[in-house]
């Protein structure tokens, strides 16, 4: 067993920090190391996981710890089978069998595991002070698509983000709540909906008002803007999930006009048309905001492989999810009485036909670690 003695530069302060050898020296950043051999020299101390504070989410589905249980919307999943692998079985409104991706990075950086939504009134700031999730189901970067189901809209989920700001302040001092809001993580996770549930939707409007590439870049913009808002407000490492291949979602295989059960080719076209859009806009935004790390989470390579080669990852199906016959099962129409669910979650890559199993979330989670949150920890 080794362990690390670590000092500030600069610090008028040695600050002594115990570290386990596997995170490596690379990634400390200002930090000096002397590696030691026997850790009896050294009392235990927070490890360097505790160097994250916290971790704050935005978005839809992909990340809702359950926001929407307390939103007047047919948008939710608080009811069983959801949640039928989660610790105590709980359905917590997350559109999943268990746990999601941000609930496993938390646990990572050795925050709780799994993070409260912040409209749950069984959590109070203390727990939010060690992270928070303000998504919400069925939104999008437009507010266009959150009207839809009315759900939560993102420049909502920011004015949370602004008294959580002020709660924070108000529980800990001005002081350690610019510090926990400065080096929390934040993780973005927001942008399928406006494409599968508005733009191409039988009932969206925006069609009429934009070409695709029209409305990509629109959601850019919009994405530019909520980047720079939640700087402005104290945010600095940011990972933002770009989206993926939604084409090969078991729901929009199930539709496909073309060749029934075969990935939507357009679809996938314009999520990877817009990741690169936004990548760009990101590094632009990076180059005006002075300290902001704003970081892409390459998950569209992942998600498309799983989804063409599950056998790989362990899965037997990508092509339905596990919720009743899989292809148009979600939210309220996977319920109890929803019959052909299957009785081993881990087998399948979907949970129902739009989201994720957990499994396949722990994938991104380790995906996401290892890229865009690697120079944050
Ligand atoms: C994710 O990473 C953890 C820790 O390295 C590992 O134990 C786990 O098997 C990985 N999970 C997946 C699905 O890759």
């Amino acid at each position: 067993m080794f362990h690390l003695i670590c000092s500030f530069i600069g610090s008028p302060m040695l600050v002594l920090q115990s570290v386990s050898v596997h995170v490596e020296g690379g990634t400390m950043g200002g930090l000096h190391c002397l590696l030691l051999l026997s850790f009896h020299l050294i009392a235990p101390l927070p490890s360097l996981a505790g160097r994250i504070p916290a971790v704050i989410v935005f978005g839809d589905s992909t990340v809702d710890a359950g926001n929407n249980n307390y939103v007047a919307t047919i948008a939710k999943a608080d009811f069983p089978p959801y949640g039928r692998d989660f610790p105590g079985g709980r359905a917590t409104g997350r559109f999943c069998n268990g746990r999601l991706a941000t609930d496993f990075i938390s646990e990572a950086l050795g925050l709780p595991p799994s993070i409260p939504a912040y409209l749950d009134p069984a959590y109070t700031i203390e727990d939010f002070a060690r992270g928070v999730c303000f998504a919400s189901a069925a939104t999008g970067f437009d507010t266009a698509t959150s009207d839809f189901l009315s759900v939560i809209p993102l420049w909502k989920e920011v004015e949370f983000f602004k008294e959580y700001r002020q709660r924070l302040t108000a529980y800990v001092g001005k002081k350690k709540a610019a510090y926990i809001v400065r080096e929390a993580v934040y993780i973005v996770s927001i942008g399928t909906n406006d494409f599968i549930e508005n733009y191409y939707s039988p009932l969206g409007r925006r069609r009429w008002e934009f070409t695709v590439e029209e409305y990509v870049d629109f959601i850019v913009g919009l994405a530019r803007d909520f980047f720079r808002d939640i700087y402005r407000l104290g945010a600095r490492k940011i990972s933002f999930t770009g989206l993926s291949p939604f084409g090969c979602l078991p729901s929009e295989r199930a539709t496909n006009q073309e060749t029934k059960g075969a990935c939507v080719e357009e679809y996938n076209r314009v999520a990877k048309e817009f990741n690169g859009k936004l990548e760009a806009a990101m590094q632009r935004l990076c180059e005006e905001l002075p300290g902001i790390k704003l970081r892409f989470a390459p998950l569209y390579d992942l998600f498309l492989d799983a989804t063409q080669n599950p056998s790989r990852y362990g899965f037997e199906s990508s092509s339905r999810g596990c919720c009743g016959t899989g292809k148009f099962e979600t939210s309220i129409t996977c319920n109890e009485w929803t019959p052909f669910t299957c009785e081993d979650a881990d087998k399948f890559a979907f949970w129902d036909s739009i989201h994720p199993s957990e499994r396949f979330y722990r994938f991104f989670a380790n995906q996401t670690l290892s890229t865009s949150l690697a120079e944050f920890i």
